[in-house]
């Protein structure tokens, strides 16, 4: 990548169903120029997140739709290349929210400085950055995991899931993932240390439950919704929490889904079904921040990202994550810090 090309990732067309790489165009543009109180960003790392399917549709919801022919954002980490901002020096590494483009500029507002003697700055967009606080704010507020429970989450071997569990058996709780594959669930139990997992692409969700939570699910942690969410409402037991975290699973839908239909088990059972925001807990952010990376630091949590290189490729990595491709959090890798 060198400094006189400069290239941004537009929306080019809403998708219907499954988005293909047509729906984003790739851009040449003009090389910013940093003024004063400004800072000239590089980017390094860009995240892809489920969420971003539902901006790229033209409905209003808790975040805008990306515009068409407009450059897409997200969580983004950049090497400060030249700056004209008092708080911010060549060579700083930050992260925030920004445009999809290999060099931007920015005033610094919004911006995180990142700390590389701390360890890998890419942590800041998996375990220590929005889908880690996702999972601790899901999980204590809504789940309330108590010492012998049954915690159960979907999604489990992606960025929310893994971290999910693995606070679930920090809190003394039993802990059983689903998930789309051998390698996952294997990874699970194997290095994650969850008592069970299950395939759903090859297992019967619901025989499989009775298996491995032969007392009952007490707490459910629900990322991607439709027959597994289905399958699990079945196995709740009195007093259940369910934190509805995302329903990757309908994400794609063209149409709307018929349903609720279990939903006579939460009233069976006295359960809690909530759904959640990450961005609502922002005031709290630090605490989440603070315990997770104490945990990581003591190895008490483990956490994997899949790493794609190359910003040509960041839709596919992207329409990655509906195909189950990832382990961990997706990344792309843009580019070094110089
Ligand atoms: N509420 C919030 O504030 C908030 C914040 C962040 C994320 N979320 C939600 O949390 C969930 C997980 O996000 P993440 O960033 O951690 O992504 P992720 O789990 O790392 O990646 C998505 C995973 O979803 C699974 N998946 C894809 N299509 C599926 C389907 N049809 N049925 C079942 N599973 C499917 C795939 O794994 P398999 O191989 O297992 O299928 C894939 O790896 C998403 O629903 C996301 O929208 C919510």
């Amino acid at each position: 990548m060198s400094m006189n090309h400069n290239q941004e990732i537009r929306l080019a067309s809403r998708p219907v169903g499954m988005p293909t790489r047509e729906n984003f165009a790739f851009v040449d543009v003009d090389l910013p120029v940093a003024n004063d109180g400004q800072v000239l960003l590089k980017t390094m790392y860009i995240s892809v997140d489920p969420y971003m399917r539902g901006r790229m549709n033209d409905v209003k919801s808790y975040v805008p739709p990306f515009q068409l022919d407009h450059v897409m954002d997200g969580d983004v980490i950049a090497e400060v290349v030249e700056s004209r901002h008092s708080e911010y020096a060549t060579g700083d590494i930050v992260a925030g929210h920004l445009p999809w483009r290999l060099y931007g500029v920015s005033d610094g507002h919004g911006l995180r400085k990142l700390n590389p003697a701390q360890g890998p700055v890419t942590a800041a967009l998996s375990v220590l950055g929005i889908t880690g606080i996702t999972a601790y704010f899901g999980l204590f507020d809504i789940g309330q995991p108590k010492p012998g429970e049954t915690v159960v989450v979907s999604g489990a071997a992606g960025a929310v899931g893994t971290v999910v569990g693995q606070i679930a058996k920090l809190c003394g709780c039993r802990v059983v993932g689903i998930a789309g594959s051998d390698e996952k669930t294997s990874y699970l139990t194997d290095e994650l240390g969850f008592d069970g997992a299950i395939n759903y692409h090859t297992q019967n969700v619901g025989l499989a439950l009775k298996e491995v939570c032969p007392q009952g699910v007490d707490v459910y942690f629900d990322n991607v919704g439709g027959e597994v969410t289905d399958a699990v409402l079945m196995r709740i037991n009195d007093g259940a929490r369910i934190a509805m975290c995302g329903q990757i699973a309908l994400y794609n839908a063209t149409k709307a889904e018929m349903g609720p239909r279990l939903l006579a088990q939460l009233v069976v059972h006295r359960a809690l079904m909530k759904g959640f925001i990450v961005s609502d807990y922002a005031p709290r952010f630090s605490e989440a921040i603070k315990r997770l990376a104490t945990w990581v630091a003591n190895g008490n949590i483990k956490y994997r990202e899949s790493v794609i290189e190359g910003f040509n490729r960041v839709p596919e990595a992207f329409l990655g994550l509906f195909r189950g491709d990832n382990i961990g959090k997706q990344l792309v890798k843009v580019a070094q810090s110089e």
